[in-house]
């Protein structure tokens, strides 16, 4: 064979390789609204930038006759590229080969771009469509997944780790995407659980479908197993391009630094008017955020799970920063157990990477009831202080209207390391709110009256005592609690100034092996 047959020779096999399983699978995978392995990166890296290994892999198996049966890059799609000129490294898995099932030297390939991911200090982008462990394979398969969440675990607050589902992930392969840092899950097309519904109807005979046990929307607003619920997948890939805008590399890199085009000193005269007059009267905490961000740009995370409270990414100054902020639209703002879980693993997140936090407070308090106490709030609260108080990052808070006992604490609180501590004139910084507080109080007092119009009389003048003494900033501000009470139009000159000021701040937590956060 002559060096140009040979050469002629290559490219045909890549012309091979780059077809999967075939013109017929990619139809029927088109044919379901999914785009191929290829496909997908090809939207999510920059042109021409991806770099494939492993294009001629071959499977070991000989179970069932596979021997026969070899397509070359054995179901899965590896290799780097940039995102905005800014290195990644990206798995995606090719369901027209053999469903995109996990075989021995499937995983062998995840984990050669996941060790060299951690080598070079970049990211990972792993597109997950596959029907689990590759059957004929047996515990080869198993042991491949085992792999994958070891380096899942070590990757793990060292280089960011985004989970893509665009079809099948279930059984023991959810767990990967479970351990990383974001999941993104395509609404008609995506479905993740541990056991499918035939088993679910065999072992607990409850009839369900797919959709309504796994489904996109139920992992993005009842479990809270994924952060984006996407309409369709080129969606999903330019939003993980969006995502890594706010990111660093790694660990020990700071986040990309943006050109502020966005005036820092912006007056937002709108803050001023809202704060209603009547403090149990909400309002829309998402607009405060996007009046205060540079360009109104705000990349919510977890949006439809726990929606009391709002967590996402905005640049502020052109410095990307975490915003945390109760949502007193949604049960008044209200601390209960999911939202205590999804701003912890938020807060942790921004702490790994080096984001600077901005808390946006206004929470009544813990939500009340044996519900949340036999569901562990007391655990999952105390995941949100552990989160904080152990954060080291730059952390600005703004006090708006409430913030009362314990949520106090917990949202960033002086005490918890919160660096500067804000407050709008309309705060109500108190143990708590005045109904409660007077019926402690004065209970025994108002037991005794028995005229009932009397006994309203008394109770509303003591609630208005209670109120102009405590439901107000300046006691806290009195104790250096607070470190300044600011105009709510300010707000954006104050905060970016703020963080301004922090950019060489220094804080290392004591030696440890790892902290024992009440998971
Ligand atoms: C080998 C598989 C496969 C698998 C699918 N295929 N899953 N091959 N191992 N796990 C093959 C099919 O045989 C078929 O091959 C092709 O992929 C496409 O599959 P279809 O069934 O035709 O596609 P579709 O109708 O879209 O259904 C997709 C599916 C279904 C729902 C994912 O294939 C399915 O239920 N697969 C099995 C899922 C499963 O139980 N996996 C094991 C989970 S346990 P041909 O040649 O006909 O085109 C697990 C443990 C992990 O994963 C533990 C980690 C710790």
């Amino acid at each position: 064979m002559s060096n140009q047959d040979k050469i002629q020779e290559l490219i045909e096999k890549r012309t091979e390789a780059k077809l999967g399983g075939g013109q017929k699978k990619i139809d029927a995978q088109h044919s379901k609204g999914k785009l191929t392995a290829r496909e997908r990166i090809d939207i999510l890296l920059d042109e021409g930038s991806f770099e494939e290994f492993d294009m001629f892999i071959k499977h070991r198996c000989t179970n069932f006759g596979m021997e026969k049966k070899q397509i070359p890059g054995d179901g899965v799609v590896t290799g780097h590229g940039t995102i905005d000129g800014r290195v990644v490294y990206v798995f995606s898995q090719d369901f027209t080969v053999f469903g995109g099932s996990l075989s021995e030297t499937f995983a062998q390939k995840i984990c050669k771009v996941m060790d060299m991911a951690m080598k070079a200090g970049a990211p990972v982008i792993g597109i997950n469509d596959s029907g689990g462990a590759r059957i004929q394979e047996g515990v080869t398969s198993l042991a491949g997944y085992a792999e994958i969440f070891q380096r899942n675990i070590m990757a793990s607050g060292v280089v960011p780790q985004i989970s893509a589902i665009f079809g099948p992930c279930a059984g023991g392969a959810v767990y990967s995407p479970a351990l990383t840092d974001f999941v993104m899950m395509t609404e008609e097309t995506s479905y993740m659980f541990v056991t499918g519904p035939k088993v679910v109807k065999t072992v607990t005979g409850e009839d369900i479908s797919t959709k309504d046990l796994g489904g996109a929307d139920v992992h993005a607003s009842r479990s809270g197993v994924s952060h984006f619920l996407l309409e369709n997948e080129e969606e999903g890939l330019l939003l993980i391009r969006k995502l890594m805008s706010y990111l660093p590399q790694n660990n020990l890199e700071e986040p990309p630094m943006l050109e502020c085009h966005d005036p820092i000193d912006r007056i937002e005269d709108t803050l001023n008017e809202i704060i209603p007059e009547n403090p149990n009267q909400p309002y829309d905490m998402t607009e405060v955020i996007y009046s205060i961000v540079d360009e109104g740009e705000f990349l919510e995370v977890h949006r439809n799970y726990a929606k009391n409270i709002i967590v996402g990414f905005a640049r502020m100054g052109g410095e990307s920063v975490g915003i945390i902020a109760n949502q007193p639209n949604f049960l008044a703002g209200v601390l209960d157990c999911d939202a205590s879980r999804k701003a912890a693993r938020f807060v942790r997140f921004c702490d790994s990477f080096n984001i600077p936090i901005l808390t946006l407070v206004d929470v009544p308090g813990f939500l009340p009831g044996s519900g949340q106490e036999y569901a562990g709030i007391i655990t999952h609260g105390a995941k949100l202080m552990f989160a904080y108080g152990e954060a080291t990052v730059p952390k600005v808070t703004v006090t708006l209207r409430k913030s009362y006992g314990g949520a106090h604490d917990v949202m960033s609180c002086k005490q918890l390391r919160g660096d500067l501590n804000y407050a709008w004139p309309t705060a109500e910084i108190a143990v708590m709110g005045a109904q409660g507080a007077i019926e402690v109080l004065e209970g025994r007092n108002i037991a005794k009256i028995e005229d009932e119009e009397e006994r309203a009389q008394f109770i509303a003048k003591k609630e208005q005592e209670y109120k102009e003494q405590f439901a107000n900033p300046y006691q806290a501000a009195a104790y250096g609690y607070i470190d300044d009470i600011i105009e709510p139009r300010n707000t954006r000159f104050r905060v970016i100034r703020g963080f301004q000021s922090l950019q060489t701040k220094k804080l290392t937590n004591p030696p440890k092996k790892h902290s024992n956060i009440p998971l």
